[in-house]
């Protein structure tokens, strides 16, 4: 299978990916650069099922800053997986980290990636793109106007990597996922915290009215996902990668209830600057060439994150 970069290695879906490649009897040369958004420690539990694994290295770099030419040799394919990655935190001063991540790091990766000789170039992008439609379900060719300074970079990756495609034959395949849960999400998303305040008897914090609607994918879904369109994605191209799970956040808070057996107290705030209503992949395209169909409820993906969280506190 070749020696494959994955960069964003000690991230959430990022480890999940590297395991999975291992698996399948791939080399893995893991990027990550630990940035500050949480813990280090957390991802450092992550790579705890890849370090000391026959097959893995773990490359401690900023892909901003620094040389890529050696961490790519012999690469012969790259899932890039490395940003910022909170939709919330995107406005402001730390806009400048946004640019850095993911907009500039994808830029210097996509440069130096023009003298490799890849199979494929696999992007992570973002269901953000879409920003405010009623026109769902979310196509590829329907109309990409994000609503937060994060789903701008993260359209603006993707417009890169469209472009080195058509100028410099890099082999992109940009995949648009839809809000990602299960063991390791990350600790500022909405699963994570409301599972973890649950278990601790605190109150959530919810964002409007709860009505907004998000089509979850659970975490190995997106990993295969992913997996085939390494294998087989035709470059150049966009595809969406939904879970096929479209719920409002009031509903996903009732299946949390019931998969912990308890009462959760909810506490209502503003709406979050950024944040859209609903989203909701057609997944047509990526069912149709990438063979992708997803298979984890939204009730046995919320146990297993529930068991993993769980399973933290033991
Ligand atoms: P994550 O924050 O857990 O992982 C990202 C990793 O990238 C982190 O470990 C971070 O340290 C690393 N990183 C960031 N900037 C870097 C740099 N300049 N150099 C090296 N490493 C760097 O996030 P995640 O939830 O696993 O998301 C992974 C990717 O998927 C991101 O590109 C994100 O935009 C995209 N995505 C995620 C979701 C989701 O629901 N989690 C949905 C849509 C798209
Ligand atoms: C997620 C990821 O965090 C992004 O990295 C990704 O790009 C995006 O999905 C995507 O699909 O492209 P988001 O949908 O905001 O973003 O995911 P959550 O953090 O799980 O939030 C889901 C909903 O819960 C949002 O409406 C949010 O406002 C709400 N929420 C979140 C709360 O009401 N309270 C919280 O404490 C956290």
């Amino acid at each position: 299978m070749g020696k494959i970069l994955v960069t964003g290695v000690a991230g959430f879906i990022g480890s999940h990916l590297a395991e999975r490649l291992l698996g399948e009897g791939a080399s893995v040369v893991g990027v990550d650069c630990f940035t500050d958004y949480y813990p280090r420690a957390l991802k450092e539990a992550n790579l705890a099922c890849l370090l000391g694994r026959d097959g893995f290295t773990l490359v401690e770099h900023d892909l901003a800053t620094a040389p890529l030419e050696p961490i790519l040799e012999d690469v012969t394919a790259i899932c890039h997986l490395a940003a910022q990655a909170g939709v919330r935190a995107s406005w402001g001063e730390s806009f400048a980290i946004y640019l850095d991540c993911n907009v500039r790091s994808t830029q210097r990766l996509l440069e130096a990636a023009k003298s490799c000789s890849l199979t494929r170039f696999v992007y992570a992008s973002s269901s953000s793109v879409y920003g405010e439609t009623d026109d769902l379900p979310m196509r590829e060719l329907g109309r990409a106007c994000p609503v937060s300074p994060y789903g701008v970079t993260k359209l603006a990756a993707e417009h890169l990597a469209v472009l080195y495609h058509r100028n410099y034959g890099v082999p992109t395949v940009s995949l648009r996922y839809f809000t990602v849960y299960g063991p390791r999400q990350r600790p500022d998303m909405a699963f994570n915290r409301f599972i973890h305040a649950a278990l601790e008897g605190r109150p959530i914090e919810i964002y409007g009215d709860g009505e907004q609607t998000r089509d979850f994918t659970f975490i190995e879904d997106i990993v295969d996902g992913t997996a085939r369109a390494l294998h087989d994605g035709p470059p150049g191209e966009v595809f969406n990668l939904g879970g096929g799970s479209r719920v409002t956040l009031n509903e996903a808070i009732s299946v949390i209830e019931r998969s912990l057996g308890v009462t959760i107290e909810r506490r209502h705030l503003e709406t979050a600057r950024g944040d859209v209503s609903d989203t909701m992949a057609d997944n047509g395209k990526a069912r149709e060439l990438l063979g992708f169909a997803p298979r984890v409820p939204l009730d046995e993906g919320i146990a297993r994150e529930c068991e993993w969280i769980r399973s933290l506190g033991a």
